[in-house]
C-alpha cells in the first residue's frame, strides 16, 4: 500500500489518499484540543496512545459483529481504513449525566440515566456543532428516516458492546460520541475514533476521569491517563 495526498487535517488526525481508491491511510496527531479547536496543544504521544486503544475498541468491536471503517493498524500511529463520506453527525450516546447533558439539563455529574439517551450533533465548525433532533436531521437532508433509525441502533448496540468491554478492565462508560459514514454502497459503516478523546471513562472504584476531560477541565497531564486506558485494555 502506497501513502498518498493529504487530504484532510482534522483536529486529531490526517487523512491521506492511497493508490487504492477505497482505501484511506489515517494518521493520529500528536494534538489536544478542546471548545471546538479554542483550545489546542501539541500532546507529544497522544497519537500513538489513540491510534492503539482505538485500533484494539475497533478489532473488538468487528469479533462482537459491529464492523467499522478500521482496516489494520500499520504503524503506532497509522491505521488504514474503507473510505466512507461521513454523515455530518456526532452521535452521541449517555449512560450517566456528564458534560453538556449536566450543564444543559442541570442535572449532578455522575447520576445515571434510567436508560442510554442517542442524541443528535450536526458537524458544522461554524455553527459550534449545534444539539439537534432528529426531524433536523430529515429537513436538513443530513440522513433519512430509515438511517436515523439504523444510527440510533448501531449506537445503542455499540454502546452495549463498549460497555461491556470498559467494564471488563474497571472502567465505567459514561458517554461517548461515534461518526458514521456511508460506503459506496451506501451500508452505514461505524468511522472515525473511539478513544479516551471520544469517551467518558471513569475508573469505576475511584471516579477519577480517565479520558480528554482531564485537558479540557486542566486536571492534569493526559498522557498518563491515556498510558493507563490503553495498558487496561491491552489485558483484553
Ligand atoms: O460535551 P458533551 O457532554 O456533549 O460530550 C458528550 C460525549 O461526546 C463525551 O464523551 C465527549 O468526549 C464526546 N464528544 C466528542 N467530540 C465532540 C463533542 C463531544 O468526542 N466534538
Amino acid at each position: 500500500m502506497e501513502k498518498g495526498n493529504s487530504i484532510y487535517q482534522g483536529k486529531a488526525k490526517e487523512l491521506y489518499l492511497t493508490n487504492q481508491p477505497e482505501v484511506l491511510w489515517v494518521e493520529y496527531l500528536d494534538q489536544a484540543t478542546a471548545l471546538n479547536g479554542v483550545k489546542k496543544d501539541k500532546v507529544v504521544g497522544k497519537g500513538q496512545m489513540n491510534n492503539q486503544i482505538t485500533s484494539k475498541i475497533f478489532e473488538i468491536l468487528a469479533d462482537q459483529g459491529i464492523e467499522s471503517h478500521f482496516i489494520e493498524k500499520i504503524s503506532n500511529t497509522e491505521q488504514l481504513i474503507k473510505a466512507v463520506d461521513i454523515i455530518p453527525l456526532e452521535v452521541v450516546v449517555r449512560n450517566f449525566a456528564a458534560g453538556s447533558f449536566s450543564k444543559r439539563l442541570n442535572v449532578e455529574e455522575g447520576v445515571e440515566l434510567p436508560f442510554p439517551i442517542v442524541e443528535f450533533y450536526y458537524k458544522d465548525d461554524a455553527l459550534d456543532d449545534p444539539f439537534i433532533n432528529d426531524m433536523h436531521v430529515r429537513v436538513l437532508d443530513i440522513a433519512s428516516d430509515e438511517e436515523v433509525k439504523e444510527i440510533k441502533e448501531l449506537a445503542l448496540k455499540v454502546n452495549e458492546e463498549l460497555k461491556k468491554l470498559f467494564a471488563s478492565v474497571n472502567i465505567k462508560l459514561i458517554d461517548f460520541k461515534i461518526e458514521v459514514g456511508r460506503d459506496s454502497q451506501g451500508n452505514i459503516l461505524l468511522a472515525d475514533e473511539i478513544s479516551p478523546d471520544t469517551c467518558r471513562l471513569w475508573d469505576m472504584d475511584t471516579n477519577d476521569h480517565l479520558d480528554k476531560d482531564i485537558y479540557r477541565r486542566d486536571l492534569g497531564d493526559l498522557i498518563p491517563v491515556y498510558e493507563e486506558v490503553l495498558n487496561r485494555i491491552n489485558t483484553l
